[in-house]
Formats: C-alpha cells, sequence, structure tokens
C-alpha cells in the first residue's frame, strides 16, 4: 500500500497543537486544547473518552469535515491549511469513509442507491456505481437486502449498509463515530466482526466508541479528556475502565 520508504515514514494524520474553540456569541468553549498526535497508515486506534471531552470534535477534524481554530493538522503529509474547501471535499470523498451513530441512510432510497451515492460526488457511472455498490453490500453480507429501504432493515443491517457505503470509494481511512452506539448486542456483534475484517485487509480504522470489544481490539487509545489528549496502550486496562465510566 505504501509507495517508497519515504511514504512510509510519513504518518497518514499528524496533529500538532491543535485547538478548536467554538464561538457562540460571547461564550467561547474550547473543545480541543492543542492536541498532538500521528496516525500511521494501517492503524487501528480507538478514542475514548467522557462524553463531551472533545472526542467527536477531533473526529470531524481528522475528516476534513471541520478545521482547527489553531494549530496544524496534517493529511498525508500535507498540511490542510493549504487546501481550499474544494480540494477538501474531494479528498474526503476519495481518501475516507465515515460511520456514524446513527447510520445517517436516505429514506426512500434503497440500500444499494445509499451505498452507491458517494460514488455520484466521485464522477463514476451509473452502471459501474450501481456494480461497485453491489459489490460493497455483498462484502458485509446484505447481498439479498439490495433493494430494500433503510426502514425495512434491522439497526444492525442499516449499519452495515452504512459500512459498505464508507467503503464503496475504496477509502484508506475509516473514520467512526460511536459505530454501536445505537444497536443491541447482536447488532454490536456483527459490526465488530465486520469492522475486525477491515483491520485485517489493512484500512486505517479511527473509532470513538465506549464499546469495550472494540477498544480492546485497537493496537492503541487515544483518551481524550476535556480537550486534550492522552496517548495510552490498548493493553492497559485502566483507559478501557475509563472507557466505561464515561458512557454518556
Ligand atoms: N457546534 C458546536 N458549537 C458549540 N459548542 C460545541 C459544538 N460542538 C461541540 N461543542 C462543545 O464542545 C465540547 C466537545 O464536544 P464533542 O461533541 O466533541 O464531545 P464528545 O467527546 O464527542 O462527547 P459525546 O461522548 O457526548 O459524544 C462540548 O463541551 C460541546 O458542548
Ligand atoms: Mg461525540
Amino acid at each position: 500500500m505504501v509507495a517508497d520508504q519515504s511514504a512510509a515514514q510519513v504518518p497518514l494524520l499528524e496533529g500538532r497543537g491543535l485547538t478548536r474553540i467554538y464561538r457562540m456569541g460571547d461564550t467561547e468553549v474550547a473543545a480541543l486544547r492543542g492536541v498532538d498526535f500521528r496516525i500511521d497508515l494501517g492503524e487501528n486506534v480507538a478514542i475514548i473518552g467522557p462524553s463531551g471531552s472533545g472526542k467527536s470534535t477531533l473526529l470531524h477534524i481528522l475528516g476534513l469535515l471541520d478545521r482547527q481554530s489553531a494549530g496544524q493538522y496534517l493529511f498525508a503529509g500535507v498540511d490542510t491549511d493549504t487546501l481550499d474547501d474544494d480540494r477538501l471535499a474531494v479528498l474526503r470523498n476519495r481518501a475516507i469513509g465515515f460511520i456514524f451513530q446513527s447510520f445517517n441512510l436516505v429514506s426512500g432510497e434503497s440500500a444499494l442507491e445509499n451505498v452507491a451515492s458517494p460514488l455520484v460526488y466521485a464522477g463514476v457511472k451509473r452502471r459501474e456505481r450501481l456494480d461497485r455498490a453491489q459489490e460493497s453490500l455483498v462484502r458485509v453480507g446484505l447481498g439479498d437486502r439490495l433493494h430494500h429501504d433503510p426502514s425495512q432493515l434491522s439497526g444492525g443491517q442499516r449499519q452495515r449498509v452504512a459500512i459498505a457505503r464508507a467503503l464503496v470509494t475504496r477509502p484508506a481511512l475509516i473514520l467512526a463515530d460511536e459505530p454501536t452506539g445505537n444497536l443491541d448486542s447482536h447488532s454490536s456483534a456483527e459490526v465488530f466482526a465486520l469492522l475486525e475484517q477491515l483491520q485485517d485487509q489493512g484500512l486505517t480504522l479511527v473509532t470513538i466508541t465506549h464499546d469495550q470489544r472494540i477498544a480492546n481490539r485497537a493496537q492503541r487509545i487515544l483518551r481524550v479528556e476535556d480537550g486534550s489528549l492522552i496517548d495510552g496502550n490498548a493493553g492497559d486496562s485502566s483507559y478501557l475502565d475509563h472507557a466505561e465510566q464515561g458512557v454518556s
């Protein structure tokens, strides 16, 4: 996956002093207070921490959905401040797949159409879009649900459609915000197994989670606390205890 040795030394994602301040009238909320990190290609990283600590804020910046207020965010070695909104949108569409707690599927559109939608923005022709969407749905075990509306699917199946949609552009990076947060234990297990497969296939995974299995499986845990980042080892159970306490 890595073109040459110099590329191997550049982290896929790097934050330097990342700060995000939300301004609402006269009040300011410092959601991130100068965080530093590097995430390499192929890593599986879990982000944990209490509610309101800044996890989603961080993930939105990682996913180029939001920009930091100060500090630098480098994507594959490129300083994202040098990219205009159009270039960021292209990079986001080609390189990143998103999975959210609430699935974010469009009702009134079939599973197939939902999964194909990122390819519309990528300029892929309709026939190829549908072929690739079908391939992606087969990959998540939903080859027999192509024409179902999201409302006709179980929660776990909806999240698998969302995962198929995240994979359809063949991204290098998957960002997930509480992917099992709305699921019962059976559906969580299905989604967990799928995330495990993606890791085995070499995708870079960054997952915000309160799910101990997902955190256990990560190679590295980033703990966010009051807008600051504490880098931990996945084997250190005190981080997981903390994740459990942080359930909102
Ligand atoms: N759009 C916004 N405008 C103003 N403040 C915001 C905005 N989004 C988040 N915040 C504030 O920033 C802080 C961090 O929020 P964030 O959503 O990143 O937390 P989180 O760690 O993802 O929490 P949770 O586990 O509950 O999802 C919180 O204090 C929140 O109230
Ligand atoms: Mg959040």
